[in-house]
């Protein structure tokens, strides 16, 4: 035999899979960083372009624009018309410079841990937030769908915190028009959430709460139901727990307690997207982090929660769906 015929045993196999996913996952970012700083994706933006268009739209060579853009449309973020023109394949493409922006503070991020923005606290939240929430209402639709068909019902009191672009409880919201949504957040995002609930029609069933979810009054015994979605990865132990509580005290007795997050798993080293994202953090927030889900049983147990389980609505997405309940009595 020769040494090409010879099988590849399962632990080549798996050091070739990791060191393709290293090189495609650098090409693509170095992809994405050329076709942000060339002016491409916002080219792209625009309208149809084909490659000798683009080339002397950005002042590039001809080659480099065929290949860049057909790389582009290879990672699913532009098509080919049947002109031969390429196309955005997503709505929102400008949206991807500002990402690669923050991502390239990321060493110093890791060297310092003094993150440039601080989405942990009221004054960074109000100054980060509003630029990004509408985006994660978009992203987290379908999912909160699935997550609606599970939790709704009818004549629901809901408290969604952090709401945001609102995308769970408008989910909710949209399947019971006797539901009553009570959306948390801080003062400089609530605009957005009214926007997004105004969007979908929905106004009449939505009360505002502005403030600091850590102090703000959220009344007590009073929801049937309270939504945290991707509200727990920006804090650290400690905050959570005493969120935890106030959440418990504001749930009826009997009440359920919906928090959606993205959840490493125990050994901490996945599932990828997750530790990556995980990551990610590091520039946004000052101590946040992904918790496993024997984590937030510790808190949910130590606040008094019953019935603690955990789902995963949408299996394309790293969101996981962790319900827990006030005692009824
Ligand atoms: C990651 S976003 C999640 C938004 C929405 N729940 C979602 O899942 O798309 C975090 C939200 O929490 C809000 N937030 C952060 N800190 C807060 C605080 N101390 N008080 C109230 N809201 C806060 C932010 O303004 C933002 O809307």
């Amino acid at each position: 035999m020769t040494p090409s015929a010879q099988p590849r045993s399962a632990e080549t196999g798996r050091l070739l899979e990791r060191l393709a996913f290293a090189q495609e996952a650098i090409a693509a970012s170095a992809a994405l960083r050329a076709a942000a700083d060339l002016g491409v994706l916002s080219r792209l933006h625009e309208g149809p372009v084909d490659p000798p268009a683009l080339a002397r739209d950005r002042g590039i060579a001809e080659r480099g624009a065929e290949l860049l853009l057909a790389a582009l449309a290879g990672m699913g973020l532009a098509e080919v018309t049947a002109t031969g023109k390429y196309t955005a394949a997503l709505t929102r493409l400008d949206t991807i410079a500002p990402w690669l922006e923050q991502w390239s503070q990321l060493t110093e991020a890791v060297r310092s841990d003094r993150p440039a923005v601080r989405g942990d606290t009221p004054s960074g939240a109000e100054a980060f937030y509003p630029g990004a929430v509408d985006q994660l209402g978009v992203l987290f639709a379908g999912a909160a769908a699935v997550v609606a068909d599970r939790l709704a019902a009818p004549g629901l009191s809901i408290l969604d915190i952090g709401a945001g672009a609102a995308p769970w409880s408008l989910a909710l919201a949209a399947r019971h028009g006797d539901c009553r949504v009570t959306a948390v957040d801080l003062p400089g995002v609530l605009g957005n959430t009214r926007r997004a609930v105004e969007a979908a029609g929905l106004g009449a069933q939505f009360k505002y709460l502005a403030g600091d979810l850590f102090s703000v009054d959220l009344g007590r015994a009073h929801y049937d139901l309270i939504v945290a979605g991707n509200i727990c990865h920006l804090f650290d132990d400690r905050s959570n727990r005493a969120l935890l509580a106030r959440l418990f005290d504001a749930l009826r007795p009997g009440g359920c307690l919906a928090i959606l997050d993205e959840l490493p798993n125990e050994a901490m080293d996945g599932p990828r997207p997750v530790v990556l994202y995980a990551l990610g953090l590091l520039l946004r927030s000052g101590s946040g982090r992904v918790y496993p889900f024997t984590t937030y049983v510790g808190w949910l147990r130590d606040s008094g929660f019953e019935a603690i389980s955990r789902a995963e609505p949408d299996p394309s997405q790293l969101i996981s769906l962790i319900t827990a309940r006030r005692p009824a009595h």
